[in-house]
This record gives structure tokens, sequence and C-alpha cells, in this order.
């Protein structure tokens, strides 16, 4: 069964300089167990969306449910059936930790036993134990951020909504939230998460949803959407720029997509998908046509390239195209994005 289910998301905002589209229609679907995550830059909409299904505020159009209860029509009931962390950690900076998850607890009506076995075991869960009896004032902020993360684990939700959960997070603290997320799912829990790092969402989603402008734009789990984008790319840096133009056609022969140069005019990359036989056959061919190399390797696929990648597109489709979903366009821009850049190398 779907626990997270959204259809045709729409909301709009309004400001001074006219309405702010927050949202355009965004589809969501995520199977009980498992984690999603939407992946998107800063305004594409991730936190509107969580406000939406965590019964925060209502959308302009659309639907969605929770764990098969409408938001619109039962949002007390959806209310008693998730959690959420929200971008910024809402706590009482004047209760010490432990008195912040003990208070959840009682509202919650878990009962005075149960509420304070529950808030200290978060408290170690979350490696706060020396922090958790100090006023929540005195607090830095990854500390606020964790006692905010376990405040939305004290009723053993079904459904938990993380908004960018690690973004402040020391390496450390990082990784330990991303073993309690793996227990949570593992035990049964639904998680829907955004960030802004393919690496995280990566690591934890079993499915991610692409966001940009209040949609979703791409869906799949991190391979395929750096599949879409080649496997790995190969990055050669030029001692001399004025190669460019021949580094840029060898390393096209040996790669998959069209390769770029970047903005300093010295790095030329290439997406591949055999790496490693690309890599050799790319460094003879430079070798062999004399072209000097400060640095050569491979690098796995940003958030940054698979943006390029897919929202390039949109540039050109504004102009000349109104369907944004139309998939042959991504490879015109493509060409057109790396002809340019070819182009001027050449020049
Ligand atoms: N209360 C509001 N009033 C006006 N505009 C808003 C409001 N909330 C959000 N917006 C606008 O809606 C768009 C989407 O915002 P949202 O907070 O959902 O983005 P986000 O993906 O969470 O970004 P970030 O990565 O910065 O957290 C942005 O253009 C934002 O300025
Ligand atoms: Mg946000």
């Amino acid at each position: 069964m779907a626990m997270i289910e959204a259809r045709g998301l729409t909301k709009a905002y309004r400001s001074k300089s006219g309405p702010v589209h927050a949202l355009t229609g965004l589809d969501l679907t995520v199977p009980e167990g498992t984690v999603k995550a939407l992946l998107g830059p800063n305004g594409s909409g991730k936190t509107t969306t969580v406000k939406m299904l965590t019964t925060l505020e209502r959308p302009d159009e659309g639907s969605a449910a929770i764990a098969g209860i409408d938001v619109l029509a039962d949002p007390q009931a959806v209310r008693r059936t998730i959690g959420v962390s929200g971008q910024y950690a809402a706590v009482d900076e004047n209760l010490t930790g432990f008195e912040n998850l003990d208070m959840i607890g009682r509202l919650y009506h878990l009962g005075a036993k149960v509420s304070r076995d529950r808030a200290r075991e978060l408290i170690d869960v979350f490696d706060l134990t020396a922090a958790g009896d100090r006023p929540v004032k005195g607090f830095s902020g990854g500390m606020r951020r964790r006692i905010d993360l376990a405040g939305a684990l004290v009723t053993n939700p079904r459904v938990l909504f993380l908004d960018e959960p690690t973004t402040g997070l020391d390496p450390r603290s990082r990784l330990a939230l991303w073993e309690i997320i793996t227990s949570l799912v593992a035990g049964g829990t639904t998680v829907l998460l955004t960030t802004q790092y393919l690496e995280e969402a990566d690591r934890l989603a079993d499915d991610i949803s692409v966001i940009d402008e209040g949609r979703v734009i791409a869906e799949g789990t991190a391979d395929q959407l750096k599949a879409q984008v080649g496997g790995h790319r190969l990055v050669v840096a030029l001692v001399d720029e004025a190669r460019a133009a021949q580094a840029l056609e060898i390393l096209g022969r040996h790669g998959d997509g069209h390769p770029v140069l970047g903005t300093d005019g010295r790095q030329v990359e290439v997406a591949v998908t055999d790496g490693p036989t690309a890599l050799q056959r790319s460094l003879a061919d430079l070798g062999a046509a004399g072209i000097e190399l400060h640095d050569a390797g491979m690098r796995r696929p940003t958030l940054d390239d698979v943006f390029l990648q897919l929202t390039g597109r949109k540039a050109v489709e504004d102009a000349d195209d109104d369907d944004p979903a139309a998939p042959t366009d991504k490879k015109k821009t493509k060409h057109k994005t790396t002809n340019d850049t070819t182009e001027e190398a050449r020049r």
C-alpha cells in the first residue's frame, strides 16, 4: 500500500511582486516501509510539499493521503499517524532537551512513565546525554537539530517527514542519523526526507524524486538518475588551454555523451559508462597527441550534473517548446549546450 500519495499538488503564495508558484502539480507515491527522497535546489518546493503532506498548510489544488487518510478531509487523523521534523528546529528554548521530549510524549498522551522512558531513550540514541539536562537555548545548532529530530520520533510514527534532516549536522551526527533512519525503516516506518545532497539520497532512499519549480522532473533510484548523466564522469585538466578543442574531440571519441569544457577553459569532462576503459584510451590518445595534463580521473555524478542535464533543457523549451516533460528534448539541449561550448573552445 502507498503510505504517502499526492496527486497534482498546487500551491501559490502571494507576494508583493505577484504570486509565487511554489508547487505546480506535484505527484508522489511512497510505498510502506520505504524511503523517498525529495531532491531539489533552494526554492524548488521541498518544504512546501512537506507542509502540504503534514497538514500544516492546505494546497490550492490537488489531493494527498497518508496511510489512506485524506489530509484535507481528516487532518487530525493524519497528525496522529505522522512524525515531522521541520527544516528549522521547533523546540522550546527554555526547557531542557529531556523536558522537550517528555513534553511531546505527554501531549500525545503516552503517559508519564512511557514519556519519560522514551525521552531518555531518545536522548541516548541521539547522543545528547551530556547536554540533555541543559536548557535548549544553550544548545549548538547541530544539537538543536538532533533534539528536534528526536522529537519527531517520540510517538514511533508510522510515517516520518524529515525536511533536510542532516543540514547543519557534523559528519558523525549525520552518519548516526542515517543509521537511525535505516533501522526505523527496517522496522516498517515509511520516511519522506528532503535533501540537497545526491549522496544522502543515494545512501538512504529507495526512490528519489527530483523536484524543480514545484514539480517532479525525474524519478528513480540513485543509480537510474546517475545513469541519465552517465555512470561516471571522466575529467582531465589541461596544462595548456589552447589544446582544449583537441582534448574535447578525444574525450568525445571515448565517452558516451558530449564532452563539456569547464568555465576555466582547461577542464574537459565527459560522461562515461565504462569508466576505466574510457580513461585508459583517452589518456593514451591525449598522450599520443602530446597534450599535457595537470590531472586526470573519474568522479561520480553530483546533484549539479543531474540538474544540468535535467534542467538544462528548460532554457531551450522556454524559448521554442512548451512541453517540459518531452524526453526527446533532453538530447536536443545537450547538443546545444555542448556545441556552444565546443564552438567557444575552437575560437
Ligand atoms: N510563506 C511563503 N510566502 C511566500 N513565498 C513562499 C512562502 N513559502 C515558500 N515560498 C516560496 O515558494 C517557493 C518554494 O519554497 P520552499 O520553501 O518549498 O523551497 P525549498 O525547496 O524547501 O527550498 P530550500 O532548499 O531553500 O529549503 C520559493 O520560491 C519560496 O520563496
Ligand atoms: Mg526547504
